[in-house]
């Protein structure tokens, strides 16, 4: 939260997007933060919007809400009459919320239904598990969840849905247990990659923040700045390879070198910043959170 406000509020005023706003928290810190700043938060989830709605009200019209996808940011801004912002600001993943609401099915830990749906989407983890081949299974389980035991997995699901439609969290957490399953203690509960790579897939997040990376330069007015938090190294590689490549610079074909007025953006953050011991403690699922922050030339 603080290297949020570090890397974003240096801007005192000005207009800053949050494409994540969740339950508002970040923005509420920002908005206090900084006197002078509006904001325009984004969310796919109506039931997020209508937290954050409450909970920024304080601010009054220093806020302004908009549902959608980060993916479609330039278009969203547009359509509210914006053409460039100075501050963006990415918040990856599920919200607190959505994992702790058992009927959304995010977490193994609650029997729900298999939805994981953030938005209002149609796919819902549920058709992914009991209709995608045993090969495309294979292949979301190990791409999306860096999964190593993918085809073992995949394979009994394929062996499970036979027999009857598997419908809750709790399910397919047990299919997966029986699959791995080896005796030895695991650091991590065994469904934790299988679930990850099913809300991945279910709202298209890597493609999602792709689009988004896509559009910041264009979007960014100079001196502005992105942050974007994530929270496994899929999200994070992706950010990093963007962040690297805006910051080069094209070559120049007599030179042969990087021509460094062609550069778009300075990374900020040399390394991830992670959170601090104080912070994890106080908010244990910030225990895996980068961030990565940059400026635009
Ligand atoms: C980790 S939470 C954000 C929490 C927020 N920063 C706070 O302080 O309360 C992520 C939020 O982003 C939303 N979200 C995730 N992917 C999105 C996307 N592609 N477009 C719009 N919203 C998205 C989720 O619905 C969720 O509410």
């Amino acid at each position: 939260m603080q290297e949020v406000i570090g890397y974003l509020a240096p801007l005192r005023d000005g207009l800053v997007v949050d494409c994540t706003l969740g339950a508002g928290g970040h923005a509420a810190a920002l908005l206090e933060a900084a006197p002078d700043l509006q904001l325009i938060g984004i969310d796919r989830d109506p039931q997020a919007r209508q937290l954050a709605a409450g909970k920024l009200r304080e601010f009054g019209d220093r806020v302004r809400i908009l549902g959608g996808e980060f993916g479609e940011l330039g278009t969203l801004l547009r359509q509210a009459g914006i053409e460039k912002v100075d501050g963006i600001l990415a918040d990856l993943g599920v919200s607190s919320m959505q994992l702790e609401t058992a009927e959304r099915g995010f977490s193994f830990r609650r029997e729900g239904p298999l939805d994981m749906r953030m938005g209002p989407g149609e796919l819902t983890a549920s058709e992914i598990v009991n209709c995608y081949s045993e090969a495309e299974l294979q292949k979301i389980f190990k791409e999306q969840g860096e999964e190593w035991r993918a085809r073992r997995i995949a394979r009994a699901v394929v062996e499970a849905r036979a027999q009857q439609p598997i419908e809750t969290t709790s399910e397919l957490r047990r299919i997966v247990h029986r699959a791995v399953a080896r005796g030895q203690r695991q650091r991590i509960d065994p469904a934790t990659r299988v679930f990850q790579a099913l809300r991945i897939e279910v709202n298209q997040e890597l493609k999602g923040l792709s689009r988004m990376l896509d559009q910041v330069v264009e979007l960014l007015d100079a001196d502005g700045r992105l942050v974007v938090i994530s929270y496994h190294s899929l999200e994070d590689r992706i950010v990093k390879h963007r962040l690297r490549d805006l910051a080069r610079g094209e070559i120049d074909e007599t030179t042969g070198r990087r021509r460094s007025e062609s550069r778009l953006i300075e990374v900020l953050t040399k390394k991830p910043v992670r959170p601090t011991p104080v912070e994890v403690a106080a908010n244990p699922r910030s225990r895996s959170a980068r961030l990565r922050a940059a400026r635009r030339l």
